[in-house]
C-alpha cells in the first residue's frame, strides 16, 4: 500500500503501526530520494499525520548491502526496519530477494544480524516471513533464525510461497513455532473480519497481528477488531475514496490517481457494500481522470437521493 493509503488508513484509527512498500536492494546504490518516494514519512519522524509508526522495508539477500541500506534508512530517520522474507514474486525471488531465502535459514540469520549491528539498540530491526518455501515446518528453523540474528519481533504469514495466497492460512503452525522461540510473533494471514482475528487470537495465543488485504478490502477493519464505533455506511467509504483519489492527485497526478483509485475500487468490490461494483463497473471503463473525479463527487452529492 503506498503512503496516500496508508495516511488515510491510519487515520481512521485503530492502526499501531505500519510498514512501507519493500525497497529492493540489489548492487546499485539506492539513492536517498527513493526511500522519501517508498516512504515519505521519513520526514514527518518516520509517522503518518496521525502518529502511526512506519517501517522501511528492505528485502534484498546481501547481508552487507541490506546493512549499509538499513543505516541509511535510520540516517533518513526511520523508525525501525522490516526485512521482508516472504515475497513470493517471481522476479523478486530469482534475484536472491523475498521468500527464497526461507531455504538458506543461515542466510537469514546473517541478514538479520548485520542489520542488527547496523543501527543503534533502540531501532526496532523486525522480520516477516512465510512458513517456508515449499515446505511449512521449515518454519520452525526460520524463526529460530530470525531470533539468533536479534530480531525485535517476527510476523509469520501462515502460508508456504507455494501457497501464494490461497486460503486457508495455517494458523495452527504460530504455537509450534511459539515452542522454540521466545521472540514475539504476530500472526498473519486471511484476517477480513473481527471474528477472524477472534479465532486466529485463539488459534495462535497471538496478541499481536497484520492484516494486509483487508485493509483495502474494509478499510474500516481496524477500528472493527478494536470494538470501535463504525459508520456502516457506503457513504462512509465513498468519502474516503473521494479522499484518496483527490490526494493522489496532487500528490502524483491524476492518470496515477485514477489507476489507484480503479484498482482500490476492485478491492472494495469485495466488500460488504453492493455499491462498490455499481461504481466500479461505472468508472471501470473512464480514460479521463477528470470523469472519474466528477462520477466520484456525483456519487456523493446524491447517495442521500439514493442513487446507489
Ligand atoms: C498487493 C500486495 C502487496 C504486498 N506487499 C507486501 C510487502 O511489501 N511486504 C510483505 O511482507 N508482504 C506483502 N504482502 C503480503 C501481506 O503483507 C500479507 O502477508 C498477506 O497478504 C497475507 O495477509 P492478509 O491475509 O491479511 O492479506 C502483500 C500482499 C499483497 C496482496
Amino acid at each position: 500500500m503506498d503512503h496516500f493509503m496508508r495516511e488515510m488508513i491510519t487515520s481512521l484509527g485503530g492502526v499501531d503501526q505500519a510498514v512501507c512498500e519493500f525497497i529492493r536492494i540489489t548492487d546499485q546504490s539506492t539513492p536517498d530520494a527513493v526511500f522519501y518516494r517508498d516512504c515519505p514519512e521519513l520526514k514527518t519522524q518516520s509517522r503518518t499525520a496521525s502518529g502511526t509508526p512506519v517501517f522501511v522495508q528492505l528485502l534484498g539477500g546481501d547481508p552487507l548491502r541490506l546493512a549499509e541500506h538499513a543505516r541509511s534508512a535510520v540516517r533518513l530517520g526511520a523508525a525501525g526496519v522490516d526485512l521482508n522474507f516472504g515475497c513470493p514474486a517471481k522476479t523478486v525471488n530469482r534475484h536472491d530477494g523475498g521468500a527464497t531465502l526461507l531455504l538458506y535459514p543461515e542466510r537469514m540469520e546473517k541478514i538479520v544480524r548485520a542489520v542488527r549491528d547496523a543501527v543503534p539498540e533502540h531501532v526496532p530491526v523486525t522480520a516477516k516471513i512465510r512458513l517456508g518455501f515449499s515446505d511449512p515446518a521449515t518454519c520452525i528453523e526460520s524463526a529460530q533464525a530470525v531470533e539468533r540474528g536479534g530480531a525485535t519481533w517476527l510476523t509469520v504469514h501462515c502460508r508456504t510461497k507455494i501457497d501464494m495466497y490461497k486460503p486457508p492460512a495455517f494458523w495452527t503452525w504460530i504455537p509450534e513455532i511459539k515452542k522454540h522461540v521466545a521472540l514475539p510473533i504476530i500472526a498473519n494471514g486471511d484476517i477480513f473480519t473481527p471474528e477472524d482475528l477472534h479465532a486466529c487470537a485463539k488459534v495462535t495465543g497471538c496478541t499481536q497481528f497484520m492484516i494486509g488485504r483487508a485493509a483495502l478490502i474494509d478499510p474500516f477493519i481496524f477500528r472493527r477488531v478494536r470494538g470501535l464505533e463504525v459508520d456502516p455506511s457506503w457513504d462512509a467509504v465513498l468519502n474516503l475514496v473521494r479522499t484518496f483519489f483527490d490526494r493522489t492527485c496532487e500528490g502524483v497526478s491524476p492518470n496515477f490517481a485514477q489507476a489507484r483509485t480503479k484498482q482500490w475500487l476492485r478491492e472494495l468490490c469485495k466488500g460488504r457494500h453492493a455499491e462498490a461494483k455499481v461504481l466500479f463497473d461505472e468508472i471501470k471503463v473512464l480514460r479521463d481522470p477528470q470523469r472519474l473525479r466528477a462520477t466520484l463527487r456525483q456519487g456523493l452529492a446524491v447517495t442521500g437521493g439514493g442513487r446507489f
